[in-house]
């Protein structure tokens, strides 16, 4: 790990050639000192060209996570927030899951997650500049298990923000994609800590595909789109992330108070596949197919199978459209 990975990574975030001398310089040190700092970018997965007589270039211009950009677009709520900003972790939802007596709202967003955590055990991909990585603590008086609807309120917070951005295509997979055309754009993973009766805590950890480059996105293993393509704006991601803290507020205050039946009608009115033909994935490798028929208050998907009306609790179970190639 170099100290000035991240130093000379936000130099080149203009997209120009910077040589090796004039970073050197820059930043005090030998040029050997500044080969080390990008050999580490290098060893992260960051695209950076060398070129012999020109220097060090990044393939495109890139924006940092700004912690004054990200308060200021949060608003007249910035106070409640702790923000922190990290340049290379393993996975932000770790991270907090690690600490000790982390404080409510506590929010912790990273330039690079280096094992992204998605559900059921899967990866999550992102890249510098091309993904926002960030996971925030809410703390509640109730205990883990009036939680249940918890991740598809949060749903809710991911589109009222999207469509605030103009992305109005943006729909929810049940129990909290966020899909456009099908293929996925964000992606939700809260992870619990306390008693079943309370109080607890949840660490809402959160990925939006921003602009990842072609070959990244046909690397991941289901379809996937980055806001870049979804959206005909450029959206800032400092300003993106101020959004949906906004947001989280809101809806996790309410949530607070009333639980999840607050957001039931609007959050059906996302939901990419109601009354669709479904197949639900159970853990245990079998499928039950079926039609949509609602979600209940507690968050449970409601599914009109040839059994009779069966419910179906988030955890490990999936769900995939009908004759759509669905593997999102
Ligand atoms: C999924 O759809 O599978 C959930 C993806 C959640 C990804 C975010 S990125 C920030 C936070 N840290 C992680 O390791 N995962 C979540």
């Amino acid at each position: 790990m170099s100290n000035l990975t991240f130093p000379v990574l936000q130099f080149l975030a203009d997209g120009q050639f910077h040589s090796g001398e004039a970073l050197a310089q820059q930043f005090k040190v030998t040029r050997a000192t500044i080969w080390n700092a990008i050999k580490h970018a290098k060893s992260l997965g960051i695209p950076i060209f060398s070129v012999p007589g020109r220097g060090y270039k990044l393939p495109q211009a890139i924006e940092f996570l700004d912690k004054n950009a990200v308060l200021n677009a949060i608003g007249e709520q910035r106070e409640w927030f702790n923000l922190i900003i990290l340049d290379e972790i393993a996975s932000t939802n770790t991270y907090l899951m690690q600490q000790k007596n982390v404080a409510h709202a506590t929010c912790v967003a990273a330039h690079i997650q280096t094992k992204g955590k998605g559900r059921r055990g899967r990866t999550w991909v992102s890249q510098l500049g091309a993904s926002l990585t960030f996971s925030l603590v809410w703390r509640f008086q109730c205990g883990a298990a009036a939680l249940s609807g918890l991740s598809l309120a949060v749903g809710v917070a991911l589109m009222r923000t999207l469509i605030s951005f103009g992305v109005n295509q943006a729909k929810l997979k049940w129990p909290n994609d966020v899909l456009v055309e099908g293929k996925k754009l964000a992606g939700i993973l809260i992870e619990l800590h306390g008693d079943l009766d309370g109080p607890s805590m949840a660490v809402i950890g959160i990925g939006v595909n921003l602009n990842l480059p072609k070959e990244v996105i046909e690397a991941i293993d289901q379809p996937t789109i980055d806001l870049n393509t979804a959206s005909n704006n450029t959206i800032n991601q400092n300003f993106l992330l101020g959004t949906l803290l906004k947001h989280l507020t809101e809806v996790l205050s309410r949530f607070e108070q009333f639980g999840f039946v607050g957001f039931r009608d609007e959050w059906v009115n996302y939901h990419a596949y109601h009354q669709q033909p479904v197949r639900m994935l159970l853990p245990n490798g079998t499928e039950v197919l079926g039609l949509v028929n609602n979600v209940a208050d507690d968050g449970i998907l409601l599914v009109e199978t040839s059994l009779g009306l069966q419910r179906f609790s988030a955890g490990e179970i999936s769900l995939r459209a009908v004759n759509t190639g669905d593997t999102a």
